[in-house]
Formats: C-alpha cells, structure tokens, sequence
C-alpha cells in the first residue's frame, strides 16, 4: 500500500530529483510541480510531474483539488548569489512572493505539513564555527535574504495559521545518485565540484581558486559538502516527523567536516585521475574563509547520519559527469 502523497516542487531541480527517486523508492505517492525553468523533465524518474509554475495559483489550486495532499516539500529557488545581487527582483519574486502563493494555496486546502530547501547563508559572515541553528542571521546577499525571510514568514504561519514546517539550512550539496541516471546539472554551473569535474573532462580549461591566504591549513577556503542523498534522507526524516505530529523546527544539514579548495581538487585528482589545471586568483567578495555545520540537532531529533565521505561525493558526481 501506498504512503501518504507529498507534492514535491521544484522535484526536476538537481536536489529535488533526489528527493523524488528516495520518496518513490520508500513508497510514498510522489507528484511533482516545476516549470522547468532551471530543472529538467529527464531527471524525474516517476510519471506523475506537472509542468507549472508557482506564480499560477489557479494551476496549483487546480493540483490540490484534484489530489489529497498530505505534505509538500519546497525546492523550486533561484540559487545563485551573484545574479541575486544583480538582479535581486527576481529572487524575491520567485523565492519569496512564489512561497506565500503556494502556502495561501496549501492553507485553503486544509495542508498543513511544509519542508523548506534553506541555506547557509542565512547566517552570512560566520561568527563562530562550527555553525549552530542558533548562530545570529545576518545573510550578506539578496540570496540569504530571500530564505531567511520566509523562515521569518513560516514561524508566523505557525503561530496564525497552525502551519507545521520543517527547514533544513543546507552547506554546500553535491555528488549524485549512485545509479549515475540523475545528478547535477545547473546551468551556468557555479559550484565548485561540478567545476572542478568539468575541468577534469576538458570542458573547461582550468579551475580558479579565489584566495590562497585565508587562515587556514593551506590559505584555502574550507567548505562542508552534503551528499544530495544524505540530504534527501534527512528530507524523509523530517517529513516522517511532521506527519508524527511534532512541532516545526529548524536544521542544518551538513557533514560536520570541512574540506579545503586544495584538498577537494587534489581528491579529485586521486579519482578522476586527470590533471587539473588550477589557477590561483584574487579572494572574491563574500566568501568567508570557514564555513562548517553543527548538525548535533538533526542526529539527535531525527536519528540522521550523513553517510557518504567526501570521496564517495566526487565519486558519484564523477560517474555522473562523465556519462
Ligand atoms: N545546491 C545547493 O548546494 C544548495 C545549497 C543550499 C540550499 N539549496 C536550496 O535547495 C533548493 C534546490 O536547489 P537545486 O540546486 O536543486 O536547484 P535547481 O535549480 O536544480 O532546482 C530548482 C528547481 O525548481 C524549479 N523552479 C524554480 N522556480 C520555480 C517556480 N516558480 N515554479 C515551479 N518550479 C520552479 C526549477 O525548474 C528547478 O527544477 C533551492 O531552494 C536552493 O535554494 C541548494
């Protein structure tokens, strides 16, 4: 018998398609709503996806009618910094204004349970790390901004409208589906693992490190990397927990372990085994030196263990590369 049935937005996105394929291979009833705007049809593996778009309310109204949903599970962003600064509308349009549709739709149809794709940047600058869920917010670009303040908005929803809803503020999220069908695919590609694969397949010609003289063991940035089915596992967790009945809350979800630029490209070397071009460039700005999660809250409340090593991240990420 089936689970309950979660509508996943944003499900054709490179996390969101992780997400879909664990949810279907646990049983639930899985739908998935994008428009295809950054995601692609080909990287969900279920039949049940709608091509629409959260700006169209009548459409989703026209989903939650015709579907008895129990929860819905948010990935459907802009996520790159840069453009944010550029173009901050567009951010607060589509992962602001977009969110407060959905969720008007989801409180008219009586669904209550809400997972949320936050970040890290919430926290901007850090001021201590590892970083705790509790560490001040004062993210530094439109990006942050734009997660940080619909956490604000789900905490008064709670509090008005009884609306459960988990957030999970992700590091930095990557390898792929040990199955290599599904992984990621943005387009400008902008983080540093595909980067630095794409380098070692030829398709670029070498990888920029922006900053050799941070405080650090080699003057590298030191990074937390998330393997995306640590994070879809986490995902299932928390929905397990919202439909148990257990009131909202926040996590970070990270390895704990932080990785220099230096050590990611050499691990890279060791299993691509290519020669990868490096550069070494200016600090870019923004960029703190250390960012590292505390995840002690997501392994005590909801018995979560990130199980893959940075090795295992490169590894999948490199079979689905260089298909
Ligand atoms: N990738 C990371 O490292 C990372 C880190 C922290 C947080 N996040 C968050 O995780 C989420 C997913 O990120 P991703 O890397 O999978 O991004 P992605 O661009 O691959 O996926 C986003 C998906 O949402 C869809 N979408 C966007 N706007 C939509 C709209 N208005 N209506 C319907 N569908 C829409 C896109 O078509 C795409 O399929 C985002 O919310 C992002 O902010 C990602």
């Amino acid at each position: 018998m089936k689970k309950e049935t979660v509508l996943v937005v944003g499900g054709a996105g490179y996390i969101g398609s992780h997400q879909v394929k664990m949810l279907n291979e646990k049983g639930y009833n899985v739908i998935v709503y994008d428009n295809l705007s950054t995601g692609y049809r080909d990287l969900v593996t279920i039949d049940t996806f709608i091509e629409g778009d959260l700006a169209d309310k009548s459409k989703l109204k026209e989903v939650f009618s015709n579907n008895k949903i129990d929860a819905v599970i948010h990935f459907a962003a802009f996520i790159e910094v840069g453009e944010s600064v550029k173009n901050p509308a567009k951010y607060y349009y589509n992962n602001v204004v977009n969110v407060i549709n959905l969720l008007d739709v989801m409180l008219e149809y009586n669904v209550n349970n809400f997972i949320f794709s936050s970040t890290a940047a919430v926290y901007g600058e850090p001021e201590e790390v590892p970083i705790q869920e509790d560490h001040p917010k004062k993210p530094i670009n439109p990006y942050g901004k734009s997660k940080h303040m619909i956490e604000q908005i789900l905490e008064d929803y709670d509090k008005a409208y009884d609306l459960k809803y988990t957030c999970f503020r992700y590091f930095n999220a990557a390898g792929a589906d040990d199955s290599g069908k599904i992984g990621e695919k943005h387009d400008p590609e902008t983080h540093l693992i595909p980067l630095i694969l794409k380098t070692a397949l030829g398709e670029r010609d070498e990888i920029y490190i922006f900053g050799t003289d941070y405080n650090t063991k080699d003057g590298t940035c030191i990074r937390d990397f998330v393997h995306v089915n640590d994070l879809a596992d986490a995902h299932i967790k928390g929905l397990e927990r919202l439909l148990k009945g257990e009131p909202s809350d926040v996590f970070n979800l990270g390895s704990g372990n932080g990785y220099s630029v230096k050590e990611i490209i050499e691990t890279a070397r060791e299993i691509t085994l290519e020669d990868i071009k490096v550069v070494e460039a200016e600090r870019r700005a923004g960029d703190p030196a250390v960012l590292i999660a505390d995840c002690t809250k997501a392994k005590k409340l909801l018995n979560w263990e990130p199980k893959y090593s940075l090795e295992d991240i490169i590894r999948t990420a490199w079979k689905w590369h260089s298909q």
